[in-house]
């Protein structure tokens, strides 16, 4: 399962990559504002700031909701740098624009995925990644999981090569499933990423062993 991080935080990108597991990045506009990140050269300069960073994919997304303007602006965000995924919205439009993105060769990404039904449309699309968004569907008291599971099953039926992005997800656990799950990426905060680390046992146990070799040295 690829590993990507879902922020804008330059500082985090880093950390992540320093440890080595780091695939790619994705960003929203929610993410950009929350870095102060505002006015479209800025946000153009930011991505391309984040791609000199990670060596793979990095999501981009349009803010245009008209399939022209999808398109006007994905081309933009395409000719910044290879690493760039457009990332569309999962509206009629949206689907539009990926069909005419993946015709021409330019990676995709659709966004806010909430059912099986909109998956299949992406990957009939072409979408090189569909994003559902695990933790929005908990949020609601709607079982995320199971929608990575049956996006899975769908795509497995058919042979289709879009791959499975877990989106908004929140914690470890989310990570272990999606794994367990088939998901082919995930991308969550770094937070959750380091959590994985974590374990009492781990850490006992270090410190047992340089104890137990100070005594003998
Ligand atoms: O990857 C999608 C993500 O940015 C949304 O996460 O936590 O705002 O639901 P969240």
């Amino acid at each position: 399962m690829k590993f990507f991080i879902d922020t804008a935080n330059l500082d985090q990108i880093k950390e992540a990559q320093a440890l080595g597991i780091l695939d790619g990045v994705t960003t929203n506009p929610s993410l950009m504002a929350k870095e102060g990140i505002t006015g479209a050269d800025n946000i153009l300069n930011h991505y391309k700031a984040i791609c000199n960073i990670v060596e793979g994919d990095v999501s981009a997304e349009v803010i245009a909701t008209d399939f022209d303007g999808m398109i006007a602006q994905g081309e933009e965000l395409a000719a910044l740098n290879p690493q760039i995924v457009v990332k569309l919205p999962m509206i009629a439009d949206g689907v539009k624009a990926c069909k005419y993105f993946s015709d021409k060769g330019i990676k995709t990404n659709m966004t806010l995925v909430f059912s099986a039904g909109q998956a299949l449309l992406a990957a009939k699309a072409g979408a090189t990644y569909v994003s559902p968004f695990i933790g929005r569907l908990d949020d609601i008291s709607t079982d995320g999981l199971n929608l990575i599971s049956e996006i899975r099953l769908i795509y497995d039926n058919y042979g289709f090569e879009t791959q499975i992005l877990a989106a908004s997800v929140r914690h470890t656990m989310h990570i272990i499933d999606c794994a367990k799950l088939r998901s082919d990426v995930m991308t969550g905060p770094l937070s959750a990423i380091k959590g994985l680390l974590k374990h009492p046992l781990t850490d006992n146990g270090l410190a047992k062993f340089l104890a137990d070799y100070k005594k003998g040295n």
